[in-house]
């Protein structure tokens, strides 16, 4: 008799139209998550986390200064920035004509870092914000190194901080952004008008931590290029594979492509930290995911390099193209 594993848990969503489609979930309180995380990065490069552990009322606290700032006049703000790499941004997103429908704040993860851009602006709310912003890097980093070493546990990967070190390396060149959807005046739902509010695009980091409010606007791309929404939950994490986890399992993880549409109506505030590498780091398959070097889809790159070449890129862009070898045929 063939004994079937369980099937992980999956969360419906409905979507007119379309087949059902369904995004897999991760309840990280459960002792044995393992093959489940790693079914979830091959299958869709993307999951969502339950019973985190990350204090709600820290996520509160945390989303509630957030909106004060952006509750503040744009000529206010705009002292915060432009985000170079670090402050205020609004519709522009990078430095090639990309734009959204959105404001957003880029900071470092870096706790020593000063926020003189926000000083100016919060004056002493400026240290409450700072204090905040690092105690909740703390714990989504902790949580994202936990789902890391369990899925190197899950691909056999010794040392199981394989990938988790890299966040916790002093030089992680990590980064936490927030975004805001703000509302769009004159915006009528029975226009049918779909406003991108981020385009399309892969996070080039190894893995990113997305929590948001209860408003709608993520989607992802499924492996057969159909989109679909995610339906929002301010009690739970999404967790995305990012290019980096993509080039470190040698192609066995996909990054996931995703976007957001602006609701229109409501405005959306997500959070996401982007766990990354030192900038010296080379980015490259395991030697335990591949029979021998030569069998890497990639040339060798540091993450500097993959980053310097990302900013010259468009949100869309195939990045990682530049960097698989070609294969003969
Ligand atoms: C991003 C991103 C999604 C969101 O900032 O890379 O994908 O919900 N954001 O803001
Ligand atoms: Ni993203």
């Amino acid at each position: 008799m063939v004994v079937h594993s369980k099937p992980p848990a999956m969360e419906q969503l409905s979507k007119p139209n379309h087949r059902a489609a369904f995004i897999p979930l991760i309840d990280l309180s459960k002792p044995d998550t393992k093959a489940q995380l790693v079914r979830a990065c091959e299958d869709f490069g993307f999951f969502k986390v339950i019973n985190h552990g990350v204090p709600a009322d820290l996520i509160r606290d945390l989303e509630s200064e957030a909106l004060r700032f952006f509750s503040l006049p744009l000529s206010v703000k705009a002292q915060a920035g432009p985000p170079d790499p670090f402050g205020y941004g609004d519709k522009k997103i990078g430095h090639n004509g990309d734009v959204g429908w959105l404001e957003y704040l880029l900071l470092t993860t870096n706790s020593s870092s000063d926020y003189h851009k926000f000083s100016a602006i919060f004056g002493r709310a400026a240290d409450k914000f700072r204090c905040l912003v690092n105690k909740y890097i703390a714990a989504v980093r902790k949580m994202a190194c936990e789902i890391l070493e369990m899925v190197a546990e899950g691909l056999r990967i010794q040392p199981r901080d394989a990938f988790s070190k890299l966040l916790m390396d002093e030089q992680s060149d990590s980064v936490f952004r927030v975004n805001h959807y703000p509302p769009i005046p004159g915006f009528l739902e029975s226009d049918g008008r779909n406003l991108i509010g981020f385009g399309e695009h892969t996070d080039p980091q190894i893995i990113s931590v997305l929590r948001s409010n209860n408003i709608s606007g993520l989607q992802i791309s499924l492996k057969d290029g159909r989109w679909i929404s995610v339906p929002p939950d301010h009690n739970s994490f999404f967790i995305n594979v990012g290019d980096s986890l993509q080039v470190m399992t040698n192609g066995r993880f996909k990054s996931v492509k995703h976007r957001v549409v602006a609701n229109g109506s409501k405005s959306r505030l997500s959070m996401i930290y982007f766990g990354g590498p030192p900038l010296s780091e080379k980015i490259a398959p395991l030697a335990s995911l591949m029979q021998g070097e030569e069998d890497s889809l990639y040339k060798e790159f540091t993450w500097f390099e993959y980053k310097k070449s990302a900013y010259k890129s468009k949100l869309a862009d195939n990045r990682l193209g530049l960097f698989e070898k070609i294969v003969a045929s």
